[in-house]
């Protein structure tokens, strides 16, 4: 069969910043895209080569126990050891064991989404991942609500929890935990050596007041397994972001899949500037050469999969 381009062009992704998200033009929502079913399903069996979603979306309890010792991805050199809360959190099946949906919806977080109305259409679908515990209540409209999985990189707990400094911040965490009601919440644990106490803290959260969430753990290939995927395609990324992980994984249990708020510009598609996140006021800062991800690269891959109807992209309003 033919090859899935993924990144056409063999010239250098030489970037003229000052107009990037001109180049990015996505057709308006009601025209033409179609689903690529065929295409779609040869991704899945070439992402499949690389890893399987059911297995690496989570360690699961038989494979570790309390006292083990973890060397993290990014610092070979650094460990942790297993803890018994963390034990406890593990899950004993896969949690998309035999899953499988018609449409599944990735919420990323770009201001993009903001004034979009996206809210009822992502609700609408059958599965619905969002990252980063970002919040929905205040901005249903445009994000809406329903949560299927949501992911927590450590470094979350810094950001919008104060490190829960006080009991104020405490609360507020449980409180978002509390809302997510019995979804996954997904926890790369073992990445970093930065977000050790934090898991722990979230670990102790989730166990003291049984919150009702299906915590799962990325398993230990899962980073490079995904990078090589990309990289086999002639997508050189770097680390992948959040949102390329769940687009990964969403192709093994998904049948359509659609991506909102990915847009990694500061302007939109008629120069309006779009805020980095839709709910904070964090700045930009992918372009620097010290950030782990290329976002613009990895956005050019998807926009060419959204052309090919193997995925799409909402880049505008939801009609
Ligand atoms: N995203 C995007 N454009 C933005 C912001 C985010 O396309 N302006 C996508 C990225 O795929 C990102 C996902 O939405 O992974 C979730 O956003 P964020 O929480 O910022 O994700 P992280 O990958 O954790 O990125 P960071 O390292 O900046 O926290």
């Amino acid at each position: 069969g033919a090859e899935v381009v993924i990144n056409g062009s063999s010239s250098p992704a030489v970037v003229d910043r000052s107009n990037e998200s001109i180049k990015h033009n996505i057709q308006p929502a009601s025209s033409k895209w179609r689903h690529n079913q065929t295409l779609s399903l040869r991704i899945r069996k070439q992402i499949l080569k690389f890893l399987d979603a059911e297995k690496d979306i989570s360690v699961l309890k038989g494979t570790l126990k309390p006292g083990d010792i973890i060397h993290y991805i990014f610092d070979r050199d650094s460990t942790m050891n297993v803890s018994q809360n963390l034990y406890e959190l593990l899950p004993r099946t896969s949690p998309l064991k035999n899953k499988h949906f018609g449409t599944c919806a990735i919420v990323g977080n770009s201001g993009v989404l903001l004034n979009s109305g996206c809210g009822q259409e992502i609700d609408a679908h059958s599965f619905v991942i969002r990252c980063n515990l970002a919040p929905v209540q205040e901005y249903a409209r445009d994000v809406g609500l329903k949560t299927d999985l949501v992911t927590m990189n450590p470094s979350v707990i810094q950001r919008a929890f104060e490190d829960l400094v006080n009991a104020t911040w405490r609360e507020k965490l449980l409180q978002r935990l509390h809302s997510l009601n019995g979804s996954i919440l997904w926890i790369p644990a073992f990445m970093a050596r930065g977000g050790k106490e934090r898991v722990e803290w979230v670990n102790e959260l989730i166990l003291k007041h049984h919150v009702n969430v299906r915590t799962a753990y990325p398993s230990l290939r899962l980073l490079h397994a995904v990078r090589g995927y990309w990289l086999t395609n002639k997508v050189h990324i770097k680390r992948p972001t959040t949102g390329l992980l769940m687009y990964t994984l969403a192709t093994r249990f998904c049948k359509q899949i659609y991506l909102y708020g990915f847009w990694p510009f500061p302007l939109d598609q008629n120069q309006n500037p779009v805020k980095y996140h839709y709910y904070d006021s964090l700045k930009y800062g992918y372009t620097s050469q010290a950030s782990p991800h290329t976002m613009p690269l990895e956005f050019k891959a998807l926009k060419s999969l959204h052309e090919q109807g193997a995925l799409k992209l909402t880049v505008g309003q939801c009609d």
